[in-house]
């Protein structure tokens, strides 16, 4: 027995991407529905980044999505750099008249489930998709089995992939042909800390020793990481030797302890599909592309592939032409770019490798020194820390 649903767009991935776009489409008098393999606790439990950038928290409060970040996130004015001994602080106020907020990923989808579960169209947990179907027709399909081993099958208008690194609706879309693709020599070691913050804005720290950053989630829980080997077994490091690396890597700044009830390896890539479309199947989010975590890009880059979806699915709904959605590839690859570009920028300006030469460790010093002196440097931070606009104003 199949169970066969019809509707006019099915998305895979109950992530921010996926979500945001249903409540979007929904706005707008579209229907979508939203699978995801994972259960509602799974999600809304996973550890991802913090950092809202302002444009995206914008869309989350202006659609009705999120009415908690501006009051329950907290605002964050500017970063700390540290290196060679010393502190820096980039005013983003100062700098560029905007704030980001530090909302964790986890906090924007609890709000966007509960905004789906409020317009009466909850996501579809426990859904797990198998393979999506007749892309190149004018009904693509989606084709899946339920945790409880019941099939199922998505018959829809238009198919969007939002289920992250590892998508299944990557496959008819690029085929064998996959994408551009940059693996890095060092990963991160997060740990979630029971402690008050040590610092009243996140800590960039570059050293001999490697990366560290001091980030927050609330007022008694931390977050921080510290680079380490990529293939290294999260479960072989004792406390004590995190706090060691973490402290080494903030000398200054004297770190708040408390017990570390999650620890994970987070490791760093750049991705971007060759092909963000076919026939009627379309890539966004992790799906399309995956930066490294430095400046914590990802979930604030998806939306920039929402919006411009979005708008290419409302003129193709409204009108039946596809200038828009032939359009989205060309659009949205414009900032994934650009992010790719900031997030590799950070990552490589930040840390250093057993490979890294005297010649390159001056260089980045050269480059710190360039960006605490110039204005127009600490602008070129600061505008893409907080977010650039996303360059689509009619989502609204
Ligand atoms: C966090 C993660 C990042 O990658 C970053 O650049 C800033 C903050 C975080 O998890 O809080």
């Amino acid at each position: 027995m199949t169970t066969t649903l019809r509707t006019q767009v099915g998305i895979l991935g109950a992530g921010p991407a996926g979500l945001l776009l249903a409540h979007l489409l929904h706005k707008a008098g579209i229907d979508s529905i939203v699978i995801d393999g994972k259960s509602r606790d799974e999600i809304e439990n996973t550890v991802k980044a913090g950092i809202v950038e302002a444009p995206a928290a914008e869309v989350l409060a202006k659609s009705g999505a999120s009415d908690r970040i501006y009051t329950e996130g907290q605002k964050h004015d500017g970063i700390e750099f540290h290196f060679d001994g010393q502190a820096h602080r980039f005013d983003f106020q100062n700098l560029v008249g905007k704030s980001v907020y530090l909302y964790p990923q986890h906090e924007v989808l609890k709000d966007l489930i509960a905004t789906r579960i409020r317009d009466g169209v909850p996501p579809l947990f426990d859904h797990l998709a198998g393979a999506v179907l007749d892309a190149e027709t004018a009904q693509p399909r989606i084709v899946g089995t339920t945790r409880d081993a019941e099939d199922f099958e998505i018959i829809a208008d238009i198919v969007v992939g939002a289920d992250g690194s590892g998508s299944i609706a990557r496959i008819p879309v690029v085929g064998s042909r996959g994408g551009f693709f940059r693996e890095y020599p060092f990963a991160w070691y997060g740990v979630l800390v029971e402690a008050p913050p040590s610092s009243d804005e996140l800590i960039y720290s570059r050293s001999d020793d490697g990366f560290v950053l001091i980030s927050t989630r609330d007022e008694k829980v931390q977050r921080m990481y510290f680079q380490c080997d990529p293939n290294l077994d999260a479960s072989t490091v004792s406390d004590e030797q995190i706090w060691q690396k973490l402290q080494a890597g903030v000398s200054g700044t004297e770190l708040k302890r408390g017990p570390i009830f999650r620890k994970d390896v987070l490791r760093f890539r750049s991705f971007v599909a060759h092909e963000l479309r076919k026939g009627r199947v379309f890539l966004m989010g992790d799906a399309a592309h995956t930066v490294p975590p430095t400046g914590a890009k990802g979930m604030n880059l998806a939306f920039s592939d929402v919006l411009w979806l979005d708008q290419a699915l409302r003129s193709f709904f409204a009108t039946g032409s596809e200038a828009l959605m032939d359009a989205y590839p060309t659009n949205a690859l414009e900032r994934i770019w650009k992010a790719q570009h900031y997030s590799y920028w950070m990552t490589t300006l930040l840390h250093t490798t057993p490979e890294t030469t005297e010649f390159d460790k001056r260089r980045a010093l050269g480059e710190l020194s360039l960006l605490t002196s110039s204005r127009h440097a600490q602008q070129y931070l600061a505008e893409g820390y907080v977010g650039w606009d996303y360059g689509v104003d009619d989502w609204d």
